[in-house]
């Protein structure tokens, strides 16, 4: 089968396509023909081996450290059911699901296996496959740092790095809930991230939210950027809240628990698991319309090195689509 294959570390032209062999399910899983994915910052990450802080070492067992360990990427993916092991009862061929397969990666591909029982859900049924696929990775992290805190009417929730993969799955999810979101991005995505729900937009390029003697103060703070640890923004956050860490350095993730005990404001740099409930509520979300996808580009998979460019300039808005089927 084709896959985007990297053998090194570096920039976007590491990746190239192969000829790799097609994977075979095992008893309890199933082989799904891979029709869309997308280029995520974790595939930048893996592929360039830029992690946060203190992090390089920690992650070596499933980045590798001189040579990359996993060799195709692509966290998630949106397809059809080829075939199914032998102990598999729930799913059958031709079924169209959508699969998060996380760090074991291998969605630039045609064909991926997922554990029955693992993160696989059915796809939702009023999306495309490039719109399912678009919805997975920033979905899946939203709901799973959301589920760790109880927000509705009444609440106020800051996203820093509003429209990102992750932002703009966030800020549907918060204002779906009730909550009155703020979201902090550049000007030009202003319009995008008030469409999806947020109540006000804070210009990072103009204001610093978290200036001292800010007035404002939130309830949960969504940190999507890597520049708002805790001794930034604490002060905005009431007693009581939470400042969810999606993006954390190795002092932040050793300092969390630490901060949480003494300035009882929760600080969660893990966020909670999903597994396959987890999915099916993400699809379920998703085909609802309150997780809507956001889709900046979208590149055929022989353009995959076209896309990590893309994604390399930290710009992108919602996800970077590659089809593949
Ligand atoms: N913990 C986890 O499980 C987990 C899961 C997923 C992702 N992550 C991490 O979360 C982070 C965000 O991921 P993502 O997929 O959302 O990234 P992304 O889609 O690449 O984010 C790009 C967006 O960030 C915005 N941005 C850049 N600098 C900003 C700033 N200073 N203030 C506000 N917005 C800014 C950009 O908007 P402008 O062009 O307007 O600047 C752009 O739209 C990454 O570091 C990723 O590694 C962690």
């Amino acid at each position: 089968m084709r896959a985007a294959r990297i053998d090194r570390f570096g920039a976007p032209e590491v990746v190239h396509l192969a000829d790799v062999p097609k994977p075979q399910p095992k008893p309890d899983e199933l082989l799904v023909r891979v029709k869309a994915t997308t280029v995520s910052v974790a595939d930048q990450r893996l592929r360039s081996r830029r992690v946060p802080r203190g992090v390089t070492l920690l992650a070596a067992p499933t980045i590798g450290l001189l040579r990359p360990r996993l060799h195709v990427l692509g966290m998630e993916a949106a397809g059809v059911v080829e075939s199914v092991g032998s102990a598999v009862t729930s799913y059958a061929p031709g079924d169209e699901v959508i699969v998060m397969r996380g760090a074991r990666m291998g969605c630039h591909a045609d064909y991926v296996t997922v554990p029955e029982g693992g993160e696989v859900a059915r796809k939702p049924r009023n999306r495309s496959f490039d719109e399912a696929a678009a919805v997975i990775f920033g979905g899946h992290t939203a709901v799973r740092y959301l589920d760790g805190v109880t927000i509705g009417p009444g609440s106020e929730v800051l996203v820093n790095g509003a429209s990102g993969a992750v932002g703009t799955a966030v800020v549907q999810l918060a204002a779906a809930r009730g909550a009155t979101v703020t979201a902090v991005t550049s000007a030009r995505n202003a319009d995008l991230v008030r469409s999806l729900g947020a109540a006000r937009v804070i210009d990072y390029e103009r204001e610093d939210f978290a200036a001292p003697g800010t007035a404002a103060r939130y309830d949960v703070i969504v940190e999507c950027v890597g520049n708002a640890p805790f001794a930034r923004v604490a002060h905005l956050i009431r007693p009581g809240g939470a400042l969810l860490l999606v993006i954390a350095d190795l002092p932040a993730m050793l300092a969390a628990g630490r901060q949480t005990r003494r300035s009882g404001i929760r600080v969660d740099h893990r966020g909670g698991d999903m597994g396959a409930e987890g999915m099916s509520r993400l699809a379920a979300l998703a085909e609802a319309g309150d997780l809507r996808p956001v889709i900046d580009r979208t590149y055929e998979l022989d353009e995959v090195v076209e896309a990590h460019r893309y994604v390399d300039t930290g710009r992108k808005r919602g996800s970077v689509v590659l089809r593949v089927g």
